[in-house]
C-alpha cells in the first residue's frame, strides 16, 4: 500500500496532488493554513494528467498516481499554467514517464520553454479546441491574465468537471477534498483572501470572463481549482462570490489601518473607529503590529473606505505603513473613499505622504487629514470621532446612490 493515495473526484477523475501543510508565505501573502497543489488523473483511454505539483512534492504526486495506475502509462500531460507551483514537477515527470503529448496554451508553451529551457515539443491549444482522450475529450478555454498570460481552463465534458487552475482556488491545506466537507465561513474567508491578494487587480478581466461564461457551454458540476478544496455542491456559489468581489459595490464598511509609535496614532484610530460605528458604518481596525498585509487586503476588498494612520519617522511614513500602502497599490482596489491621520513629533510629513499614495491608488479623499503633534488632546480625539462619523455618512450616501 502506498503511503500516499489518490482521492476519487468523479467516476474517472482522481485527485493526485500534494498537501503543503507548512507553507506560510506565498509571494508575500501569508498562507496561515498552508495550501495544496492539485493535480488530476483522468482515466481516459489515453491516460491523462492535468497539471503537476511544486517540484519538492514530486514524489508525493507520483505515489498518489501509483496508487491508481502505473505512472508510466500516462500519455498526455495538460499544463494549464506555467507557474512553478503547478509545472515544477513537469521536467522530472517528462524525463521519467516520457508522455506522448504535453499540452498547453500558446502562451503556456512559450512560458514553459522560458522556464525550463528545454527542447520539449508542446501541443498548443486555443479556446474552443478539443483534445481526444479516446473515449473522452477535453475542451480548452484560455483565461489570459487570470492570473498569468498563459492561464487556461480544461473542461472534461464527460464527467462535467472544469479544471480551473488558480481561479476559484484558495490557500488551504486540508485532508478533505471538497468545500462542502468544511466549515463554510472558513472556506469563504480563504477564498476571499485568495481573491483579494491575487485576483483583485484583475477584477475587470474576471468580470469579462464571468459574463462570457454562459456562452462557453461549460455545463460543469465540479469546479476543480489547483489550490485548496474543490467545489461540487452548488459550484455556482463561488462564481457568485467572484461576481460580488469583482464588482466591488459600495458598502458601509471602513478599514482603519495604522501603526503607532507611542500609542498616539492608535488613540486617534480608536476614536475614528468609534465615530464610524456611531455613524452606522462597520469599522475594522487593523493595527499593523498585529495585522499582516494580506489580511488588510482581504478586509479592503469589500470595504467602502480605507482610513490610514501613521506616525512620522525621520520625515517619512512609518515603515509598516509604507509597506502596506505599496502592497495595496499593486492590488488596485477600486471605488474606495479614504482619509489620512497621524501623530507626529516635529515635522509631520506622514499624513501628506499617505494622501499622495491614496491619490495614486485613485482613492477619493473624503475628509481632511488629521495630524497632531505628540499626544492627542480630548479635542483632537473628538475631531477624530467626527471624521469617522462623516466618513460613515458618506459611505451611507454612496450605498443609497448605488441602490443597494
Ligand atoms: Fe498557483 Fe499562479 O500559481
Amino acid at each position: 500500500m502506498s503511503v500516499f493515495s489518490a482521492q476519487k473526484i468523479t467516476e474517472n477523475v482522481y485527485w493526485v496532488g500534494a498537501i503543503d501543510w507548512a507553507l506560510r508565505n506565498f509571494h508575500g501573502y501569508q498562507t496561515s493554513r498552508g495550501t495544496t497543489y492539485n493535480a488530476f488523473l483522468v482515466l481516459g483511454e489515453k491516460l491523462t494528467l492535468v497539471d503537476t505539483v511544486k517540484g519538492a512534492f514530486y514524489d508525493e504526486m507520483m505515489a498518489r498516481i501509483a496508487s491508481v495506475v502505473d505512472p508510466s502509462r500516462i500519455e498526455v500531460v495538460v499544463s494549464n499554467h506555467a507557474e512553478l507551483d503547478h509545472s515544477g514537477s513537469l521536467p522530472r515527470l517528462r524525463e521519467s514517464i516520457k508522455p506522448l503529448q504535453i499540452v498547453a496554451s500558446p502562451m503556456g508553451a512559450a512560458a514553459l520553454a522560458e522556464h525550463f529551457h528545454w527542447d520539449a515539443s508542446v501541443t498548443e491549444v486555443k479556446t474552443g479546441q478539443t483534445l481526444s482522450l479516446g473515449d473522452k475529450s477535453l475542451r480548452f478555454v484560455e483565461t489570459r491574465m487570470l492570473h498569468w498570460p498563459d492561464s487556461m481552463f480544461a473542461y472534461l465534458e464527460d464527467e462535467k468537471v472544469l479544471f480551473t487552475n488558480d481561479a476559484f482556488g484558495m490557500h488551504l491545506a486540508t485532508s478533505e477534498r471538497f468545500t462542502d466537507e468544511l466549515d463554510h465561513s472558513l472556506v469563504e474567508w480563504e477564498a476571499k483572501k485568495y481573491y483579494a491578494n491575487i485576483l483583485m487587480p484583475l477584477s475587470s478581466i474576471v468580470k469579462v470572463l464571468l459574463k462570457k461564461l454562459p456562452s462557453l457551454n461549460l455545463d460543469f458540476e465540479v469546479l476543480a481549482p489547483d489550490h485548496g478544496p474543490l467545489w461540487r455542491k452548488e459550484p455556482h456559489q463561488i462564481i457568485e462570490l467572484y461576481d460580488r468581489w469583482a464588482t466591488a459595490k459600495p458598502t458601509r464598511k471602513a478599514v482603519v489601518v495604522f501603526d503607532t509609535m507611542w500609542q498616539s496614532t492608535a488613540a486617534m484610530a480608536r476614536s475614528i473607529g468609534d465615530g464610524l460605528r456611531h455613524g452606522g458604518a462597520s469599522a475594522i481596525l487593523m493595527p499593523l503590529e498585529g495585522s499582516h498585509r494580506s489580511d488588510v487586503a482581504t478586509e479592503v476588498l469589500d470595504a467602502g473606505a480605507i482610513v490610514v494612520g501613521s506616525p512620522t519617522m525621520n520625515n517619512q511614513l512609518y515603515p509598516t505603513v509604507a509597506e502596506v500602502l505599496t502592497y495595496l497599490k499593486g492590488l488596485r482596489p477600486v471605488g474606495k473613499l479614504g482619509a489620512a491621520f497621524g501623530s507626529h513629533g516635529w515635522s509631520g510629513e506622514a499624513t501628506s505622504r499617505i494622501e499622495e499614495q491614496l491619490k495614486e491608488m485613485k482613492v477619493e479623499l473624503a475628509a481632511e487629514a488629521l495630524r497632531h503633534k505628540y499626544v492627542p488632546t480630548t479635542e483632537v480625539l473628538e475631531q477624530c470621532f467626527a471624521m469617522g462619523a462623516r466618513l460613515a455618512e458618506k459611505l451611507a450616501q454612496r450605498v443609497e446612490n448605488s441602490g443597494e
